[in-house]
């Protein structure tokens, strides 16, 4: 650098001070984002994670649609207070197969993370009802048309496609039965299914 590019001098130039920041900012993420690109515990999947299936997808489409997110993060953080509560905490194996991540930052609802195993079907499907009626003290909103809504499964196997192209395992056989696994089937079987797999990949692994 030259000798003219003192603190002062850089002080009272603007322009030099945003170039200057800017590169020094870049070496700062540069250094803490490279190392994660290639550590492969952040971009491997964990071991036994299986690809949504068809009709799980739809629900996780459901799920944006509808905004639970929300309300809802999908993420446990390490601490005692949230491994005690939700399970093992998240790891990013189990996010890697994930467009968008629906982690979510605001908890007006528990995370649902790990939600998956924990209650029955027919709890679910009451409780999207109306989940006053298994919960009397809660907030949420009733989600009724879900049970009332069918899918037809027109775009099912492009959904598959798509994620196949970002490296999720889908075989030939995924893709085309992709129509037939969810058509006809109710939007909440679609959700419940996807709520029922959530965390799973993990205990299944364990
Ligand atoms: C306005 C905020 C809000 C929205 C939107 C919302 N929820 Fe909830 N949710 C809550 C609250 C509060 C609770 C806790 C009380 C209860 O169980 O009803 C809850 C509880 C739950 C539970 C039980 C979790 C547990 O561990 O006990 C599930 C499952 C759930 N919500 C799923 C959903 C789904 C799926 C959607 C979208 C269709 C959704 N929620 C949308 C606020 C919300």
């Amino acid at each position: 650098m030259s000798k003219n590019v003192t603190h002062a001098f850089v002080e009272k130039r603007v322009g030099w001070l945003a170039v200057l920041m800017t590169i020094a900012i870049s070496i700062g993420g540069l250094v803490e984002i490279t190392p994660l690109v290639f550590q492969k515990q952040t971009n491997e999947p964990v071991v036994g994670l299986k690809p949504y299936t068809a009709l799980e997808m739809e629900g996780r489409d459901i799920y944006i649609r509808e905004g639970c997110s929300n309300c809802h993060s999908q993420m446990i953080r390490p601490f005692r207070s949230e491994t005690e509560r939700y399970g093992h905490y998240s790891l990013a194996g189990e996010h890697v197969w994930e467009r968008p991540f629906l982690w979510g930052s605001k908890r007006t609802g528990p995370d649902l993370a790990r939600v998956g195993g924990r209650y029955s079907d027919e709890w679910h499907y009451v409780h999207l009802i109306n989940p006053r009626d298994v919960v009397p003290e809660s907030n949420m909103p009733a989600f009724p048309w879900l049970a009332e809504n069918t899918l037809d499964g027109e775009l099912t196997a492009k959904k598959l496609e798509v994620f196949r192209s970002f490296g999720v395992p889908y075989t030939d056989e995924d893709i085309a039965g992709a129509k037939a696994a969810v058509e006809g089937k109710t939007e909440m079987e679609a959700l419940i299914a996807y709520l029922q797999v959530l965390g799973t990949g993990l205990t299944q692994a364990e």
